[in-house]
């Protein structure tokens, strides 16, 4: 009897096993359950068609460990306008439906960019033709995915490293207004989506373009531009220590309803550096989530800083089980 019991049980382990291929390292509960035991809406990742079916491994830990998908580029003007009004969805429906069918949160990304932009738009020099085909590109993209989409990366990098405005095909041809278009554009195509500015560089509350973005943010905000979220990128360098988090605290008082982390690598991966950023979010009240860029480290566009919380093999590196821990 005791023999057949234990026979049972080896079997129904190794079935266990089998079924579930992220093998026996998975947590029972998944990085983003904890996370959101907490309070916040998501821990996330990224995805697209070429990653989500290059193996198993990959999609598996999405659907485990992240609560939240953005695509890597599908959404990118060069992918869903390459020519002018002839607009192409294939790659970001794949991801919208990946996403809403494993129920995750997606974070649309990214409506208005100096790069990843054809040049049949970076070519524009006549005012009213640029606020046209920027109006018609985030209404066309936006109705798509209307009510699907938590957030919106409305506007990308438009900040230079000294916090002025960044000389674009969009603030030279339109001027500081562009801004303000873009989101009210933005807003009347779905309402419900929270709208963001997002940029890179925000890591460190006395930098310039992290002063430069929260005074002009709150002048925007003021001036009734319907801008909810700040979105800091969190591309790290090893070793930022607290610098970050006073970073996010100082992005929370621009007067948004809400921050997040919307790109978070970090070179070398060290368990201290994630927990940190992890712990910036879970106490700054506005902070509603973080977005890990990447899966496994050879998929990273950083790739060669091994900056990611899974390897080569999609095994969990001491990151991933640090903020495991830490939750
Ligand atoms: C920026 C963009 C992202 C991505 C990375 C590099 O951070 O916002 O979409 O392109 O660069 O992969």
């Amino acid at each position: 009897m005791v023999q057949v019991k234990a026979t049972a049980i080896t079997l129904l382990l190794a079935s266990q096993v089998l079924a579930n291929p992220l093998g026996p390292r998975q947590d029972s509960v998944g990085i983003d359950a904890k996370f959101k035991a907490h309070g916040k809406k998501y821990l996330g990742n990224i995805g697209d068609q070429g990653t989500l079916t290059e193996n198993t491994k990959n999609a598996a830990i999405i659907k485990a460990d992240f609560g939240q998908l953005t695509p890597e580029n599908s959404l990118k003007w060069d992918s869903t306008e390459p020519s002018q009004g002839e607009f192409s969805f294939t790659g970001s429906d794949y991801l919208v439906n990946f996403a809403r069918s494993n129920g995750k949160l997606v974070r649309g990304h990214t409506l208005v960019w100096h790069s990843q932009l054809p040049a049949w738009v970076s070519s524009i020099t006549d005012r009213s033709t640029l606020i046209n085909v920027m109006k018609n590109h985030i209404t066309t993209v936006m109705t798509r995915y209307k009510g699907q989409v938590y957030a919106w990366d409305v506007v990308n990098e438009i900040f230079n490293e000294d916090g002025s405005l960044r000389n674009s095909v969009f603030y030279d041809v339109i001027g500081e207004e562009y801004v303000r278009i873009a989101f009210e554009t933005a807003r009347a195509a779905d309402p419900n989506a929270k709208l963001y500015i997002n940029d890179y560089n925000l890591d460190s509350s006395s930098y310039s373009k992290v002063t430069g973005i929260v005074s002009q943010v709150k002048s925007w905000v003021a001036a009734g531009i319907p801008i909810d979220g700040i979105g800091s990128q969190t591309h790290l360098s090893a070793g930022a220590g607290a610098a970050p988090q006073t970073a996010l605290n100082a992005l929370a008082g621009a007067g948004t309803t809400e921050i997040a982390v919307t790109e978070l690598d970090i070179a070398g991966a060290s368990s201290t550096d994630y927990v940190n950023v992890v712990k910036a979010c879970l106490d700054q009240p506005k902070c509603v989530g973080i977005t890990v860029w990447g899966v496994a480290d050879p998929d990273s566009w950083r790739a060669s800083s091994s900056p990611l919380l899974f390897d080569s093999n999609y095994n969990p590196k001491p990151a991933y089980t640090a903020i495991a821990n830490s939750l």
